[in-house]
C-alpha cells in the first residue's frame, strides 16, 4: 500500500500514487461506502476546522464514520476551541495529537497544515489552508475529470474566476503538472489572475498555459473542461469596490451552454454564488455535484492509506 505520512500539498503526489488512491476510491464508491466499512474501528479522528465548510467537513466526517472511526469535530475552532483564548496551532496539535490517530485540519492561514505536520506527532490531512493548498479537493477533481473523460493526458482545461485566492485551482494546477500534454487556459480579470509561482511551476513542468479575460473565447468546444470558481468575497474585505466590479463577470448559464458544444465538462469546487445558474444543473455536461460526491470516496481512501488499513 502507498506510504503516505500526511496529505499537505498536491505536489507530493505523482500519477502512480493517484492511481492507487483512485483505485481504492473506486472500490469504496462502488459499494457506496459499504466496501471495507469499519476498517477504522480502532481509530480516533479529530476534525478541526477554523474556517467555514460544507463539503470538505461533512465528507471527511462521514468518511471517517462510515469506516467506523471515533470522530470528534469542531466546526468553528477559531471561536470554540482554546484558539479563542490565544492557544497556538502548535499547542493544539501537540494536545490533540496525543489523543487522536489522525487530524483533519482546515485553517485560515497558508502553511498552517505544514506547520502541524512538521510537528510529526500525528498524520495531518490539509482540508484547506488559507489561500495556500487544498490537496484533497485537487485529488477529487482529477478523479472526477478522469471518470468523465477517461484520461488527463492531452486535455485542455480552463480555470475561471478567482484564480488569485483560489486554493482549489492552485492545487489542481499542481496535480495537472504531473500529467502529459495538458494545456491550461486561465480565465480571470486582471485583479484575480493566477499567481506567478504557479505559472513558474507549470513552466518548469512543461505545461502550456495561456491567460485571457474572455470566457467567450472558450466557445465553442475550445477546451475539454471548464473549472468555474467563485469570486471569494472573504479575501476582498479591504477592497469591496474591486469585489463588486468583478462579481458576476463570468456566468455559465443556459445561453452559454447552448453555444458551448458537446463533450465539455463543467466543474466547480462549490459553493457557487451565481457564477453557474441552476438552470444548467441537469445538463449532462454539468458534473459539479458528482464532483462533490466523489470527495467522500477520495477522503475515505486517503484515511485508509494514512492509517495503513
Ligand atoms: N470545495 C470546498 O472546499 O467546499 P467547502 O468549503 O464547502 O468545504
Amino acid at each position: 500500500m502507498l506510504n503516505l505520512k500526511h496529505v499537505i500539498d498536491a505536489r507530493q503526489f505523482d500519477p502512480a500514487m493517484m492511481e492507487e488512491i483512485f483505485f481504492s476510491a473506486d472500490l469504496l464508491a462502488k459499494g457506496k461506502g459499504r466496501y471495507q466499512r469499519k476498517t477504522l474501528r480502532e481509530q480516533r479522528m479529530a476534525i478541526l476546522f477554523y474556517q467555514p465548510s460544507l463539503r470538505t467537513r461533512f465528507s471527511h466526517s462521514l468518511a471517517a464514520k462510515l469506516l467506523g472511526a471515533c470522530v470528534v469535530e469542531s466546526e468553528n475552532a477559531r471561536e470554540f476551541s482554546s484558539a479563542a483564548k490565544g492557544e497556538s496551532l502548535e499547542d493544539t496539535i501537540q494536545v490533540l495529537g496525543r489523543m487522536f490517530d489522525l487530524i483533519v485540519l482546515r485553517h485560515y492561514e497558508a502553511g498552517a497544515a505544514k506547520r502541524a505536520a512538521d510537528l510529526e506527532i500525528v498524520p495531518i490531512i490539509n482540508a484547506g489552508d488559507g489561500p495556500g493548498h487544498h490537496p484533497t479537493q485537487a485529488l477529487l477533481d482529477v478523479w472526477t475529470i478522469k471518470k468523465a473523460l477517461g484520461t488527463i493526458n492531452g486535455l485542455r482545461i480552463a480555470m475561471v474566476g478567482d484564480l488569485l485566492n483560489g486554493r482549489t485551482v492552485r492545487s489542481l494546477c499542481y496535480l495537472l503538472g504531473k500529467y502529459k500534454d495538458v494545456e491550461i487556459v486561465f480565465v480571470s480579470p486582471l485583479q484575480t489572475a493566477m499567481k506567478q509561482d504557479v505559472k513558474d511551476y507549470l513552466t518548469e513542468k512543461g505545461v502550456r498555459f495561456s491567460e485571457t479575460e474572455s470566457l467567450e473565447s472558450l466557445l465553442p468546444s475550445k477546451v475539454d473542461v471548464i473549472y468555474q470558481t467563485r469570486i471569494q468575497k472573504e479575501w476582498f474585505a479591504d477592497q469591496p469596490e474591486v469585489y463588486e466590479r468583478i462579481l458576476g463577470c463570468y456566468i455559465i448559464n443556459r445561453p452559454f451552454m447552448d453555444q458551448l458544444g458537446q463533450g465539455v465538462s463543467i466543474m466547480h469546487p462549490l459553493p457557487r454564488v451565481g457564477e453557474i445558474t441552476p438552470d444548467i444543473d441537469n445538463d449532462p455536461r454539468a458534473i459539479y455535484f458528482q464532483q462533490a460526491e466523489n470527495g467522500l470516496y477520495i477522503r475515505m481512501a486517503l484515511m485508509k492509506i494514512l492509517l495503513h488499513v
